[in-house]
């Protein structure tokens, strides 16, 4: 937990506490390791370096009380604005913290098991154009079913992958049952989610409005200067 944020109002302090305390109970703290972290995220060697002590408290603290509040995260912003970065440093804060809704504690027996998968989203649908060319279907609809039924799905560049019907299809399968389930959802992308009716489809930026808490990243590219 950020120590910065001690000082924020008492009410959500508490219900927070709570809240932790309550699955603290549940999640097993031997499972709470670093090992068992690496293995369920499968983040990249640069996703696993973001740490909550880097990240601005303000989008922190607004990211925590909606993902609390049972509601998906929309992080939008420029190239280089640290969307990714910021997204791995929330669930390696949250998995660590055990921060977990009511709702996740219930569903499953083991919650740190099936808490989050990440997916970056060209390499998942590559990932699942090349099973579904193969012949082994039944390891795609595994895929979509793991995206489908963990408490948070992080797709990491939402938005970037290229207009097909197939696409869509696989994307529109995986955010319907997001929001049908109830499970929660990261996204991070460049662009706005009216650009996503517009240019995507509908029906999915329809349901991630619905489900979604807005993060806008005001900031310019950390990479360049
Ligand atoms: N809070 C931070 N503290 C330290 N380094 C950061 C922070 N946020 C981002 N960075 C670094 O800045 C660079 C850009 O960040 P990141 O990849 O998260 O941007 P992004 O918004 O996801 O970009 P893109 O739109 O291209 O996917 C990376 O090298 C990342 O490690
Ligand atoms: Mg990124």
């Amino acid at each position: 937990m950020n120590e910065n944020l001690s000082s924020n109002n008492s009410d959500e302090n508490q219900s927070r506490e709570n809240w932790t305390k309550r699955a603290a109970e549940k999640w097993n703290e031997e499972n709470v390791t670093e090992e068992n972290f690496k293995q369920i995220v499968k983040f990249k060697a640069r996703l696993l370096n973001a740490e909550i002590k880097n990240i601005d408290s303000k989008y922190y603290l607004q990211a925590v009380k909606s993902l609390q509040d049972k509601k998906s995260l929309y992080i939008q912003g420029k190239i280089g604005c640290g969307k990714t970065y910021f997204a791995a440093a929330l669930i390696r804060d949250l998995w660590f913290s055990k921060r977990c809704t009511e709702e996740m504690i219930n569903r499953g027996k083991y919650p740190w098991q099936n808490f989050v998968v990440y997916h970056d989203m060209l390499n998942l649908l590559q990932e699942l154009r090349e099973i579904y060319q193969g012949i082994s279907r039944n390891v795609e609809s595994a895929i979509i079913d793991e995206c489908s039924n963990c408490d948070i799905l992080f797709i990491d560049d939402f938005g970037i992958q290229k207009v097909t019907e197939w696409n869509l299809s696989i994307m529109d399968q995986i955010i319907n049952n997001k929001y049908n389930n109830y499970t929660q959802l990261i996204l991070t992308s460049n662009i706005a989610i009216s650009k996503v009716a517009k240019n995507m489809d509908e029906r999915i930026a329809s349901r991630i409005s619905e489900m979604s808490e807005l993060i806008y990243f005001d900031r310019d590219d950390r990479r360049v200067g």
